[in-house]
């Protein structure tokens, strides 16, 4: 969470007077489902997700629910990772180890860019298991795709100063952003390796070269002085989570891609360009990490292009180490957290998208062409062609995805639009023009692959109601929204292409104890606490787990990962499955296709302390915090949860 704006997390302000109350909302909600219950109007009982019909109950009870021991929340000062008796948890792969066979083992007091960029890098995020071989379920070998999605400088190099840092430390947290392809097998013995050297392995960073594809591509914004083409960009930052197509490509998200840009008050404000950036948060003055005092290309009013080449999904061909990563922009520019794949019963398909920054948009993108699952070549080109949608959650519990289309509606020249690249390039203008549903911090917005519905999982958001800001609405039904919660969308038909859904609270998070929570009406007093919902997964019975970032803060316990059952009689029934370590979030969470090995991404761990004075010395004990992506496992190699 330390990649967020500090106003996105720190403001808290009143909600009095402003809009409805957090109860009188529940209250209304409530009594509507209620009185639906009470009628047994079947038609309209169906559609309102969280009532059970008796056809539901009975399928129910055959539902595999999660089964283990929760663990107990911890407190923000403990430093150990924490499973379920009878599991274990290994460290697999840290910050810096060298990738390569030639990559120099990692040497924190004589980091160099050129090492960095061959080995893992920074605040992993975004965990997916890639089965090796290709198109095989193995669950014993595959390679890894992880995010690095910023940077601590704080706690990477000793004697940091943020006012001035180095040429070297700068091009060492470039190095250190992005990507990694990894390599890794499971031993008979049950223990999980990375294989240095691997011909698969591969980084990322923000220098690596890229494509620029889709509507966007060659656009007059998009070319630099590096770039007359507007087509070939350096790098990829910030990227949070991700998601994995059907044909074994990986998804990258680029957020919180402002926060690299610097000066943008030294730009003329009077261009159009100064208005575009201020919509996506670029700061006035210098960026944090000073990147433009050594780079022209972070310095808007030297290069005010640059910022447009970043925001966008990337794909990335994990098993093709040589392809050049490709940013596709019919998908919108915005801070992305993630995109989740579904694929429509027309063969159509469908990237479940969120902006997550406070007040901003759910999308959804619907391809033109269909998938092909003999042709992986023609599938790789399918996310450049299609319909970008933004989501409206109605007050009476529908909703519906608005079309992203230039031409359509107020998306005109009328309104600064001349094209489909103006559209996507300013995603979230044209959302703001077609009255889209401002939301609480959007990250994973994920489909059940079991239930078919799909999951918003909403961070925080402690604005709502203060001065110019939206008020609390159905959807986003509390102000001082500090635990966040989750929306649950029923897609018409349970059709991803669908255009018109109906959606319901399923959590509201916080400690139980908490009146203003809510577990999709589960007892409380049974119900670990779970503050900032953010990465989320599903096991192969439609089970949710999810994980947290933000929870010290929230509730001040460490973040975890918590299971719950979406379906039956224990809907709602959120246990805490682990429990990470001081200044940590918890990203991921990926499983094997066998479900018997979990992979957990820990982010920052550490954060809050400097370098000298560290607060984590998790994994090793020896020296600082290092971000690492954990493997979890059963002793009886039972499936997790089983
Ligand atoms: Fe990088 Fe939205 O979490
Ligand atoms: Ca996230
Ligand atoms: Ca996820």
């Amino acid at each position: 969470m330390g990649g967020h704006d500090e106003k996105d997390k720190w403001i808290v302000r009143s909600h009095e007077g402003t809009g409805d109350t957090f109860e009188q909302i529940m209250e209304r909600r409530l009594s509507r489902r209620d009185v639906l219950k009470s009628a047994a109007i079947a038609s309209s009982v169906a559609i309102i997700g969280s009532v059970a019909m008796d056809a539901e109950q009975a399928q129910a009870q055959r539902i595999a629910t999660p089964k283990f021991a929760t663990v107990a929340a911890a407190a923000i000062t403990d430093d150990e990772v924490k499973v379920p008796e009878g599991y274990y948890a290994r460290t697999l792969i840290r910050w810096g180890e060298p990738l390569t066979a030639e990559a120099p083992v990692h040497n924190v007091w004589e980091q160099t860019p050129a090492a960095q960029a061959q080995q893992f890098g920074y605040n992993c995020d975004f965990v997916g298991f890639l089965p090796l071989p290709f198109g095989s379920s193995a669950s014993n070998r595959g390679l890894l795709a992880v995010n690095h999605e910023y940077t601590n400088e704080e706690l990477m190099f000793a004697g940091y100063d943020p006012k001035n840092p180095t040429r070297n430390q700068v091009d060492v947290s470039i190095a250190a952003h992005g990507l990694s392809v990894v390599e890794i097998v499971r031993a008979a013995d049950g223990t999980w390796s990375y294989a240095r050297g691997s011909q698969y392995n591969r980084r990322l960073t923000g220098e690596t070269p890229m494509t620029i594809t889709g509507p966007a591509a060659g656009h007059p914004w998009l070319i630099t002085s590096e770039d007359p083409t507007g087509t070939n960009v350096r790098g990829t930052l910030n990227n949070c989570a991700g998601g994995k197509t059907p044909w074994g490509t990986v998804l990258t998200a680029e957020e919180n891609f402002h926060q690299y840009f610097g000066n943008l008050d030294g730009f003329d404000k009077a261009d159009p360009r100064y208005a575009a950036h201020r919509r996506y948060g670029m700061p006035a003055a210098a960026s944090e990490r000073l990147w433009e005092t050594f780079h022209a290309r972070f310095d808007v009013a030297k290069e005010p292009n640059e910022g447009f080449r970043h925001g966008w999904m990337v794909e990335v061909d994990p098993f093709e180490p040589s392809a050049t990563p490709v940013k596709r922009t019919a998908l919108g520019r915005f801070r992305h957290e993630a995109a989740t794949i579904g694929v429509a019963p027309n063969g159509k398909v469908v990237a479940y998208m969120g902006d997550d920054a406070v007040f901003e948009y759910v999308y959804k993108f619907i391809t033109k062409g269909t998938y092909n699952a003999r042709d992986r070549k023609a599938n790789i080109g399918l996310l450049d062609e299609g319909v970008l949608y933004v989501g409206k959650f109605n007050a009476d519990g529908s909703g519906e995805w608005l079309p992203l289309v230039f031409g359509q509606g107020p998306l005109t020249s009328a309104n600064g639009f001349s094209s489909q690249a103006d559209v996507v390039i300013n995603a979230r203008k044209a959302g703001d023009l077609l009255g889209a549903t401002k939301m609480d911090r959007p990250e994973d917005v994920e489909p059940n692959p079991v239930t078919k519905k799909i999951y918003v999982a909403l961070t925080n958001n402690s604005q709502r109601g203060g001065e110019g800001r939206a008020p609390t609405d159905t959807a986003n039904p509390r102000a001082a929204n500090t635990a966040g919660h989750i929306i649950e969308i029923s897609e018409q038909n349970s059709d991803y292409a669908a255009l018109k859904f109906r959606w319901e609270i399923f959590i509201l998070a916080g400690l139980p104890s908490d009146a203003s929570t809510y577990f999709a009406g589960y007892d409380k007093s049974k119900v670990s606490p779970i503050g900032a919902p953010d990465n989320v997964a599903f096991d192969s019975a439609g089970n949710l787990w999810i994980a947290s970032d933000g929870a010290p803060r929230a509730i001040k316990y460490n973040d975890g990962l918590f299971a719950v059952p979406v379906q039956g009689s224990e809907r709602g029934n959120v246990q805490q499955f682990f429990s990470a370590v001081v200044g940590a979030e918890v990203c991921g969470p990926e499983f094997t296709p066998d479900e018997r090995t979990l992979f957990l991404a820990i982010q920052h761990p550490g954060e809050g302390g400097t370098f000298e004075k560290p607060v984590s010395t998790w994994p090793d004990r020896a020296g600082g915090p290092r971000p690492s992506v954990i493997t979890i496992q059963a002793y009886d190699s039972r499936k997790i949860g089983s």
